[in-house]
């Protein structure tokens, strides 16, 4: 059985008499330990989506199943870390990550011994006092990956979490999360804009369309793992790039 499967779900926001239609009929699955790419337009519906499958929105209509059970409310078992970084200015960044910790009743002691692991995972050691806005935006990315980890997700929702960073930080924040997956073997769904970073880090890639989003098609990245600067130069990934992009031009539905 896949950890997560969505089965036809449509997505519509407002008056019911005239609502605006965010997505459409879309159906997937995700195995343990898989990492998954979504790519699509702006406006396509790619964080409505991942708010339904962390129980944050319901579907007008379809299933969320995660490990074969309906998705009704949030939950420590899906982690989601947003868009735009939501770290609580007044919190240090230990006391950020320590949050979900808090929140489940973990005494203090076994929270920061926790939070001190989770900032090592995320090269933070060190930052511990700090604040959020004493860290540069790279880091106040980890400090929010490293607190959704805190609640150990099962699966991990990524919405563009490398966004507004510059192309050098970025790849390096991707080799990064590469090394997070496999020392926790996380199962992780990532939304992002960017080609080149959907095919570096993904298992497979799903291309969504504009709005109303539907999945036009679904590209398994057969590149070799581990990833390092060796796949930024293989033939293989240029090719893949390409065939990505064409997918999200393409005016047909490919599925
Ligand atoms: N809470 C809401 N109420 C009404 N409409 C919404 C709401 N949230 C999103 N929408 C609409 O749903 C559509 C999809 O939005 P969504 O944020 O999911 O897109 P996206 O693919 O994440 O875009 P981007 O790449 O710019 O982040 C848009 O037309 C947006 O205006
Ligand atoms: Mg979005």
């Amino acid at each position: 059985m896949p950890l997560l499967e969505l089965r036809h779900v449509y997505k519509a926001y407002g008056d019911p008499e005239d609502p605006l239609h965010a997505l459409r009929d879309i159906s997937f699955a995700i195995e343990r330990g898989e990492l998954v790419c979504m790519v699509g337009p702006s406006g396509g519906g790619k964080s409505t989506l991942l708010r339904l499958v962390a129980g944050l929105l319901h579907p007008t209509s379809g299933e969320i199943l995660l490990d074969g059970k309906p998705v009704r409310e949030p939950s420590p078992r899906v982690g989601i870390v947003f868009q735009n970084v939501n770290l609580m200015p007044w919190r240090t960044v230990r006391d950020n990550i320590a949050l979900p910790l808090e929140l489940a009743g973990e005494p203090r002691g076994r929270r920061y011994a926790i939070a001190q692991q989770l900032m090592e995972l995320v090269a933070l050691t060190g930052f511990e006092h700090s604040y959020p806005h004493q860290l540069s935006g790279g880091m106040q990315q980890r400090a929010a990956i490293a607190r959704t980890l805190a609640q150990n997700p099962e699966i991990l929702l990524l919405d563009e979490p490398f966004g507004a960073l510059d192309a050098i930080t970025r790849e390096r924040l991707n080799q990064e999360l590469l090394r997070i997956r496999r020392i926790r073997n996380q199962t992780i769904f990532m939304v992002t804009h960017a080609i080149n970073e959907a095919v570096f880090l993904a298992d497979r890639v799903l291309v969504l369309s504009q709005r109303p989003g539907s999945i036009k098609c679904e590209i398994p990245i057969t590149l070799p793992h581990p990833r390092t600067d060796e796949t930024l130069v293989d033939p293989n990934y240029l090719a893949l790039m390409r065939r990505v992009r064409m997918a999200i031009d393409s005016p047909y539905q490919e599925r």
